[in-house]
């Protein structure tokens, strides 16, 4: 399986931090945040990775990454979004021809796990997958509504609800079929502006496709203040324990 690691966006909720160079480079602890998505991957056994990026500060990830050889990376490609508003959806459709009709792993460039996802990834057949966490703010989340019978089976997933229909979040990590880009063409704009992953994830369920495994390992995105505070604070905490 290869992977992609979306890593665009201005990420206006962390100016001024972001007026300089994009948020995926921003340190955590003692590495760019992206390192920790790629280690994700590599550890999973997954070695060709497309970084889809946006923005002024997008020429940045090639002096920090290089070709990928340092990280464990074989092949290491970069993919440019023109609209850095466009969504997660919308830059995820630029690794179209990355994929060649396989399966692809895709991670958040400001999520970080030490979760091991090798044997998810190992037993994937198709249709696709969403990684679930347990968290105490779900609404800053897409929400999984479980069918009350059957705790397997995700009814609906609700982007940022005001009222929640369970504490778990879906992390930005997802497992995907081929069919996820023409998932992507069906789908259309949110009323923020942007083509939304969970857009996609719902199309999934619809077609009776979508399966979900739990993150075994600490997770959090760093996209505000506080969680890139608080991914700093893990991830420092568990170098200085080791
Ligand atoms: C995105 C997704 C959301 C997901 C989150 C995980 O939200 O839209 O469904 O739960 O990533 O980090 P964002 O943080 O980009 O608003």
């Amino acid at each position: 399986m290869k992977g992609v690691i979306l890593a665009g966006g201005l990420a206006t909720r962390l100016y001024p931090l972001t007026f300089a160079t994009n948020k995926h480079l921003l340190p955590i602890f003692d590495k760019p945040m992206i390192y920790y998505p790629i280690q994700t991957l590599v550890n999973a056994n997954i070695n060709e990775i497309l970084i889809v990026t946006s923005g002024p500060h997008a020429g940045h990830f090639i002096s920090v990454l290089k070709n990928g050889k340092e990280l464990g990376i074989k092949h290491l490609e970069y993919a440019y979004q023109e609209n850095p508003k466009g969504g997660i959806a919308d830059a995820l459709s630029l690794a179209e021809d990355f994929a060649d009709s396989g399966s692809i792993a895709v991670i958040l460039g400001d999520n970080t796990t030490d979760a091991d996802i090798s044997e998810t990834i190992s037993t994937f057949k198709d249709g696709a997958l969403v990684f679930l966490k347990k968290v105490k703010d779900p609404q800053r989340f897409g929400v999984p509504d479980f069918n009350p019978n059957d705790k397997n089976k995700i009814i609906e997933i609700v982007e940022k609800p005001t009222n929640p229909k369970s504490d778990y979040a879906v992390t930005g990590l997802y497992l995907f079929d081929s069919k996820v880009f023409d998932a992507i063409r069906s789908c259309r704009p949110s009323t923020r502006g942007e083509m939304e992953i969970t857009d996609v994830n719902n199309h999934y369920i619809r077609q009776g496709t979508l399966k979900w495994a739990e993150l075994d390992g600490w997770w959090h995105d760093a996209g505000t203040f506080e969680s890139l505070f608080a991914a700093n604070e893990y991830w420092s905490r568990k170098s200085f324990s080791l």
